[in-house]
């Protein structure tokens, strides 16, 4: 995989994919122009496995030891890369456009730099209080959203710390920087998926948990206010029954439950429902706290206008996983990404990346891919689908990528 020559330092394998991506970043270059560079102080960011890039790893490593294997990382710079993705997951593409640099997870201690601010987000985290952690049980951990903004808290009085007392051989972000820094929340995704895909709650009772849901989301919004922060992106839920693994596991016989794009009805109404009330809560915050800005990045529709017009983004596999094996949507749930096993006397090891990851919208059948975070962080860059209008107003700077 080359990077060095690109103009940006996304894996892309295919020439079709080339030409797409030099498309996307010349629409984007010419409204760059006009606008200034992105520049926040820092970026904090917050929630599950679509926004870890290394606390699970480090802290439950035999738990989350396939964020490691191949094919994870494939698309990512220097391999290892602990995520649950080929490549970069959406708060890389929005760091790095924001501060031209990466965002390191707190709790990985080798070779990080917290110097433009730090991931707070563990894979298998709820937004809602998780009070039953049951180790090594697959997608499940203690560290639920209260508690990563409670190190945010930590992190905070640490610094204030070195700052006034010790000077210490670290860059650190200045104190008085936090109030204008980027505050990024991904959650939620955990609490619905997860119970659905290990079948313990129904379509019905997770409905019946967006309140509680969306509740914990704005609780955790409200407290990172009043620990100082004033800009805050929070990101809605995809659409859940897009997802591979859902497909796969709830097969309808009634092909009216099925939408337009080939997605479950039942479950994209979780996500809308689910959407509809974090964006009342968003705007309720807004006309309580004048003085901050909330940017709501709706991907959900980002998702749709993929679905809409695959082509456009050099997509063809939009209902598929990129790495899996089998039935209809290339999924298998005793034969994950990154494992092996035998299906019909045929030795199958996931271990190689699919031929065109960048055509995946999925990555191993609930994860996005590289790809669908680059158009969503691009989307949200332009303006496209991201509250109040206009966005950040700010053009990202990929052209100095890190790796
Ligand atoms: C975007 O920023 C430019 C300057 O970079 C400014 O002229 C324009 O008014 C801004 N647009 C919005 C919607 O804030
Ligand atoms: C944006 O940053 C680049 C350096 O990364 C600089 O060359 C350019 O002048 C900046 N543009 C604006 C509008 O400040
Ligand atoms: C969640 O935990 C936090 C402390 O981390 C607490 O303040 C909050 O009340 C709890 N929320 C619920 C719904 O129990
Ligand atoms: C920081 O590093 C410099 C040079 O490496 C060294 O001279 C200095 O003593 C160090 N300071 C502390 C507080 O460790
Ligand atoms: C941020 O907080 C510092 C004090 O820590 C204050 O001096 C500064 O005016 C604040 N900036 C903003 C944009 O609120
Ligand atoms: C969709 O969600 C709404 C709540 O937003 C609920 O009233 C309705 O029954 C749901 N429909 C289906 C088909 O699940
Ligand atoms: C912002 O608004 C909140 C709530 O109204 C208030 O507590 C806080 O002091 C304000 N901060 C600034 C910097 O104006
Ligand atoms: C890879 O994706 C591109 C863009 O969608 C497509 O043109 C090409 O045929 C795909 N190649 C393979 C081997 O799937
Ligand atoms: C395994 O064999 C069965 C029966 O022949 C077939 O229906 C199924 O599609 C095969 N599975 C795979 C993954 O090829
Ligand atoms: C799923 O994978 C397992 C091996 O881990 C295999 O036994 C089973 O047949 C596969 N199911 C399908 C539908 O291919
Ligand atoms: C904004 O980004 C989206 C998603 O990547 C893309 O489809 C759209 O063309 C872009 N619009 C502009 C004006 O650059």
């Amino acid at each position: 995989m080359a990077f060095g020559g690109m103009a940006v330092g996304m894996a892309v394998s295919g020439v079709g994919a080339a030409a797409v991506l030099l498309l996307v970043l010349g629409s984007v270059g010419l409204s760059a122009a006009e606008l200034q560079n992105c520049s926040f102080s820092a970026l904090y960011s917050f929630g599950d496995s679509l926004t870890d890039n290394g606390n699970a790893i480090a802290a439950l490593p035999e738990q989350f030891i396939d964020s490691e294997e191949n094919p994870n990382g494939v698309n990512f710079p220097h391999h290892a890369a602990d995520r649950y993705c080929d490549g970069r997951l959406l708060v890389d593409y929005i760091s790095f456009g924001v501060r031209l640099k990466p965002n390191y997870a707190i709790l990985r201690s080798i070779a990080a730099d917290f110097a433009y601010g730090a991931n707070f987000a563990f894979a298998g985290a709820t937004a809602r209080n998780n009070t039953e952690w049951r180790q090594m049980s697959g997608f499940n951990s203690p560290f639920s959203l209260n508690i990563q903004v409670s190190w945010l808290e930590r992190y905070k009085v640490r610094l204030e710390f070195y700052y006034e007392q010790i000077a210490v051989n670290q860059t650190l972000p200045a104190v008085d920087s936090l109030n204008t820094s980027l505050y990024f929340v991904n959650a939620g995704f955990q609490d619905y998926f997860f119970p659905l895909y290990y079948k313990e709650i129904t379509a019905k009772e997770a409905l019946e948990l967006v309140d509680s849901v969306v509740g914990a989301i704005i609780t955790a919004v409200k407290r990172i206010f009043a620990f100082g922060a004033r800009t805050f992106m929070i990101v809605n839920l995809p659409p859940l029954g897009c997802l591979p693994a859902l497909l796969t596991l709830y097969p309808e016989v009634d092909s009216a439950r099925y939408d337009t794009y080939g997605c479950l009805d039942v479950f994209n109404n979780i996500s809308k429902t689910h959407n509809a009330l974090l964006l009342s809560r968003v705007e309720d915050l807004r006309s309580t706290y004048t003085n901050a800005t909330f940017y709501l990045a709706d991907y959900y529709n980002v998702y749709r206008d993929v679905l809409k017009s695959p082509a456009d983004y050099g997509i063809s596999g939009t209902l598929t996983a990129c790495c899996g094996y089998g039935g209809s949507y290339n999924f298998n749930q005793s034969l994950f990404c990154t494992h092996s096993g035998v299906v019909n006397g045929s030795d199958i090891e996931l271990i190689y990346p699919c031929l065109n990851s960048t055509a995946y919208l999925n990555w191993d059948g609930i994860h996005p891919t590289a790809q669908m975070n680059w158009i969503a962080a691009t989307a949200f860059f332009n303006g496209t689908h991201i509250t109040p209008i206009g966005g950040f107003n700010c053009s990202a700077d990929y052209s100095n990528w890190y790796n």
